[in-house]
């Protein structure tokens, strides 16, 4: 554990995310090299950077991307309070209630619906959002001439971008991803290219060639996560969870553990408490199912997952009380990886699940 984690501790909290600033820095490197010179990349750093802390990450990235996203415009604002000055694209859906902020603050728009033209506010730039397949949001191909006539009707706002998203990239061979394309191609062709036109989220950036347009747009991967779910080691997972052992117990053979008994102690030995639970983002369907390290060694975690601690079997070792648990983190047994694998979901999830009770502390900035 990092020396500055460690302080964290002794200001009452009972765990902390560690997230590895090189380890982002190192990833944006990796995803633009695989694009030709003089492609732009876009830090996605919505729902909080996945977890890592948004405007943190934001800040110790800023000189090195082109542009920044976000979801909510609320997540803009607060870049723009905290200092960002790089352009912002809100993904999400511009509002009644929402549209004066873009003006406001700096914000770029996401355009996918006509009535959009009409709600944003003179002198607000916007990039047109096309669904090429994903099935979300975005004007199909068959409404282009809508488009244009709306385009053509509102000069007050600033044509900037053209962009779709990627339903399967990560997918090599995806016959998906290979209709959208085309179908994208065919969208650039007859608006014209003269924008930034920007397509490829981490999956595609990995695993496709050739797709990188003017911009690349990856989230994920720049957590250090190949969105196909397996250890890439060209990225580095950028958060490790740490607590510690606040407790070390001694039970008798046979004694159940831990909320409606799921798990009994094989013989007698020893348990230790770690004080993070499902309300930090330890999910409960992980229960007996995953191992925390302490002292390099991977000891199980037992019964089931409650509130705010769990329990972890440590057999005949007793270990000190303060002593390091990885709670998850880095590519072996506590990889983000393993948890999405037994929870049966993504590596997004997972990371964007940590609860504010975690400290986030920036290492290697
Ligand atoms: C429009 C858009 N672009 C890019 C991304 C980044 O995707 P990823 O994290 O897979 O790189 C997202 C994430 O969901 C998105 O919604």
């Amino acid at each position: 554990m990092n020396n500055k984690s460690r302080s964290y501790f002794n200001k009452g909290w009972n765990s902390v995310a560690e997230i590895d600033i090189e380890a982002i820095k190192s990833n944006l490197q990796y995803l633009l090299s695989r694009t030709p010179p003089g492609t732009m990349q876009m830090a996605v750093v919505k729902a909080d950077a996945y977890g890592h802390g948004d405007a943190k990450v934001a800040l110790a990235i800023e000189a090195e991307v082109d542009w920044i996203a976000v979801y909510q415009v609320r997540e803009g604002i607060k870049l723009r309070k905290k200092g960002i000055t790089k352009p912002i694209l809100v993904f999400g859906t511009p509002t009644s209630d929402n549209s004066r902020f873009y003006k406001k603050f700096k914000l770029t728009a996401t355009v996918s619906r006509p009535e959009h033209f009409d709600l944003l506010p003179a002198g607000v730039a916007y990039h047109l959002k096309f669904d090429s397949g994903m099935g979300r949001v975005g004007f199909l191909p068959s409404e282009l001439k809508v488009v244009q006539a709306a385009m053509k009707r509102c000069p007050q706002i600033k044509y900037q971008g053209l962009m779709t998203h990627f339903a399967s990239s990560e997918v090599p061979g995806s016959p998906i991803f290979d209709n959208q394309i085309q179908v994208f191609n065919e969208i650039v062709k007859y608006l014209g290219s003269d924008v930034i036109v920007h397509a490829s989220n981490s999956g595609a950036t990995v695993h496709q060639s050739d797709v990188a347009f003017n911009m690349i747009r990856s989230g994920t991967a720049m957590y250090g996560f190949d969105p196909n779910g397996k250890f890439n080691p060209m990225l580095k997972p950028a958060m490790t969870w740490i607590s510690k052992i606040t407790q070390v117990r001694w039970l008798p053979a046979g004694s159940g553990v831990s909320y409606n008994h799921s798990w009994h102690m094989p013989e007698d030995g020893y348990v230790g408490i770690v004080p993070v639970g499902y309300a930090d983002g330890f999910n409960r369907l992980l229960s007996n199912r995953v191992k925390l390290s302490v002292n390099g060694t991977d000891y199980p975690q037992v019964g089931n997952v409650t509130m705010d601690q769990v329990i972890v079997y440590l057999g005949r070792d007793s270990v000190e009380i303060g002593t390091d648990a990885i709670v998850m983190g880095g590519g072996g047994e506590q990889s983000v990886y393993n948890w999405a694998s037994i929870l049966n979901t993504i590596t997004y999830e997972v990371t964007c699940k940590i609860g504010n009770r975690v400290k986030r502390v920036y290492v290697n900035e």
